[in-house]
């Protein structure tokens, strides 16, 4: 699987200098490891296994699993009967018996600049100790759900871990997203208590937080679900009475009071709560396979998945990979820029850093506010050396020339990551070569929320590196190509992405709906956990991620399902029927391009087009937000009524080359959407 020698040519390598001392150093060192990993699971993860608490050693098989629906039902355990709690391993292990408790956990870093906090591991073990006493006095128990809906800020790693700390399953809403979508995730996993934050700033916007959570609470209402309790933290609060926290230093907030309606009945003030709580807390002990949290992505029903992860299997992947993806050493200063909201954040900003006793950047603003120089700036001030981002954020700073970057030093660099979405090589070597000097690797990190952490991936001393290319598996994955027919390929390639047997840090179920993760993951191929992604893989055995092969589309690093946009686009009164597609974008990968049909005797025009896009942004999210909207007097189908979106892509793109399109029911349909193309996509 992994090539015997890896290529000489055209290809990048990581400095002599990283190499020195890197966890893993050359390449001959990661296939020596890999084959370990993947002949002997248990002893790989074993030996990692034995550098974290456990209360009770586990009794089952290593790793036990059924990937093939045609044997049984699907699942996978990881130390089955083990015990341990992952708050205990990263915060009271690393204060307690490595001595870090007064090494940095984060800087965080408000949207303002200027606006800054300080948080070492013994008062992130304090605040979480007294929080998960404010939990429980709430009632909140071992199993309970709990939702969390907050900005980028301290706190919320507070509750989280909090949560975990109390062997509660927290399942945090990204803030963007709408108040029906939290509604939506909220009555999914029946959560018990909600946790929120009045607003923040994002750039120059304001978002109300908590006008948003409390429509969300509403519509839960109206739908027969009830929250008994609503925690705030006052974030964007001058009072010092409201920000109150004995271990939380009053921050240079220099943001306005932000008045919010407050229900007696249901709302608790998050620094009220605090004041009169122990900061002692004895963890409870969890079952390795117990579950860790619930976190949605996009599902091609349009209904979103709450993907489940477990407590061991998750801590032990992603402390390793962190530990070797980034190659951490006890001195890096790391940034990642994702939002704690996605899978990236839960795992590389929160997970993965604090079970390695890292110190992190955690940055609450925009890549571009107050100017397209704000990254670069805080890399100089917190002397970042191990940089995580996204494909989109480097297209877009890209778009700015070179002055904005080489404004700042950059010089304590040494490892850039990239995460979300394929990135094309010249992004690439614009990353590489500009911001990182030709000094640093570029490691292009391809993984998805189910996956819980890297899957395909460069180390960034030892593999050689290719533009635009994941390179090899993490240790314990075993990748293959399919075809149609579900034939593995050998050699060069192209096809279906799928996974051979787990690796620790998989999912375990969907949420409350073990079917739909069967039917979802493993149906189409069996014996086989299939991604959805296309891929081909080269002469020199390298991966290359070609998009996304199912109804699903990648904004900014975004997934969506085109099913969720088409739902949201019928629901209002005017629409008959929608199909959205994607287009390729420069900046954003994708863009939605969407194509309604009104019902008999509309008129589309420029306040309807404003409408729908508005109806798209409240009910999914901001994210979500159509490019274009295009009337669709008729759609492309075939005889059997399904819609053709190969033939919507092409005419969203204005590719007048359709392929075959013999199967459409009535091909007049094709020249009318041509020229109702929307003119500003040209
Ligand atoms: C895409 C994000 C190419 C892919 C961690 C995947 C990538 C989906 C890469 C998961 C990459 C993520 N190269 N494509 N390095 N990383 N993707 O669940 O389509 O938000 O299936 O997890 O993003 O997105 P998710």
């Amino acid at each position: 699987m992994i090539p015997d020698k890896a290529p000489k040519e055209d290809v990048f390598h990581g400095s002599e200098d990283l190499r020195r001392n890197a966890h893993v150093p050359s390449f001959e060192k990661y296939k020596e490891l890999y084959v370990q990993s993947v002949e002997n699971p248990a002893e790989f993860w074993g030996a990692i296994a034995k550098d974290f608490f456990w209360k009770s050693q586990h009794t089952g098989r290593f790793l036990d699993y059924n990937f093939d629906v045609t044997k049984g039902e699907i699942f996978v355990k990881c130390m089955e009967g083990a015990t341990t709690n992952i708050c205990y391993n990263l915060l009271d292990l690393n204060v307690h018996e490595r001595k870090l408790g007064d090494k940095v956990a984060f800087f965080w870093e408000g949207n303002e600049p200027g606006d800054e906090l300080t948080v070492t591991y013994r008062e992130l073990l304090q605040m979480v100790c007294q929080f998960s006493n404010v939990l429980k006095s709430q009632g909140v128990k071992k199993g309970d759900r709990v939702s969390i809906y907050m900005p980028m800020v301290v706190e919320l790693v507070v509750a989280m871990l909090a949560c975990v700390r109390i062997g509660a399953v927290h399942s945090i809403v990204f803030a963007g997203f709408s108040a029906e979508s939290l509604c939506e995730r909220i009555m999914d996993s029946q959560c018990s208590l909600l946790i929120t934050a009045d607003g923040f700033y994002r750039g120059e916007k304001l978002i109300n937080l908590k006008l948003l959570a409390d429509e969300a609470l509403q519509k839960c209402r109206d739908k027969g679900f009830l929250i008994q309790t609503c925690i705030v933290l006052k974030h964007l609060s001058t009072d010092p009475e409201a920000l109150v926290s004995s271990h939380s230093p009053p921050a240079k907030r220099a943001c306005p009071d932000l008045e919010v309606p407050w229900n007696p009945d249901v709302d608790l003030c998050w620094h009220m709560l605090m004041k009169g709580a122990s900061d002692e807390c004895e963890p409870e002990w969890c079952e390795s396979e117990d579950p860790l949290f619930i976190l949605y992505t996009s599902g091609s029903t349009g209904k979103p998945k709450g993907v489940l992860h477990t407590v061991s299997g998750y801590m032990l992947y992603t402390a390793t990979t962190f530990k070797l993806v980034f190659d951490h050493q006890p001195d890096d200063i790391y940034w990642c820029t994702a939002d704690i909201g996605w899978i990236t954040g839960h795992s590389y900003i929160t997970y993965g850093p604090l079970a390695n006793g890292a110190t992190s950047v955690l940055f609450e603003g925009l890549p571009t506010y107050p100017d397209v120089s704000r990254m670069w700036d805080i890399v100089d001030k917190y002397h970042v050396t191990k940089f995580y981002t996204a494909p989109t954020a480097i297209r877009l700073l890209m778009k700015f020339g070179n002055e904005p970057v080489q404004k700042y030093k950059r010089k304590s660099l040494k490892v850039l990551g990239t995460v979300g979405e394929p990135i094309n090589p010249e992004a690439w070597l614009w990353y590489y070569s500009v911001v990182g000097e030709k000094r640093c690797p570029v490691v292009d990190t391809f993984w998805q929320t189910e996956t819980g952490g890297h899957v395909l991936t460069p180390l960034p001393a030892a593999t050689p590196l290719k533009p635009g290319s994941a390179t090899f598996p993490f240790f314990g994955v075993v990748p293959a190509i399919l075809n149609e027919s579900g034939e593995e390929l050998e050699g060069p390639s192209e096809g279906y992405l799928v996974f051979k047997q787990p690796w620790p840090g998989v999912m375990r179920t969907v949420y409350g709906n073990h079917q739909r993760f069967e039917t979802t993951y493993f149906k189409k191929f069996p014996g086989y956990y299939v991604t959805g992604d296309g891929c081909s893989r080269d002469k020199d055995g390298y991966y290359w991620i070609t998009g996304r092969i199912d109804d699903m589309l990648n904004v900014s690093g975004h997934l969506l399902s085109t099913a969720e946009v088409e739902s949201a686009l019928v629901e209002h009164k005017a629409v008959a029927e929608a199909a959205a597609v994607g287009r390729p974008h420069p900046v954003k990968g994708e863009s939605l391009y969407c194509f309604v049909t009104l019902k008999d005797g509309l008129a589309f025009n420029q306040t309807l087009e404003a409408e729908l896009k508005k109806q798209v942004r409240e009910k999914i999210g901001a994210i979500a937000t159509p490019d274009y909207i295009q009337n669709a007097p008729g759609l492309p189908k075939t005889r059997s009524g399904k819609i053709m979106r190969r033939v919507l892509r092409k005419i969203a793109c204005n590719e007048k080359d359709l392929g075959d399109i013999s199967t459409l029911a009535d091909a007049s349909v094709v020249d009318q959407l041509f020229q109702n193309r929307c003119c500003s996509a040209v």
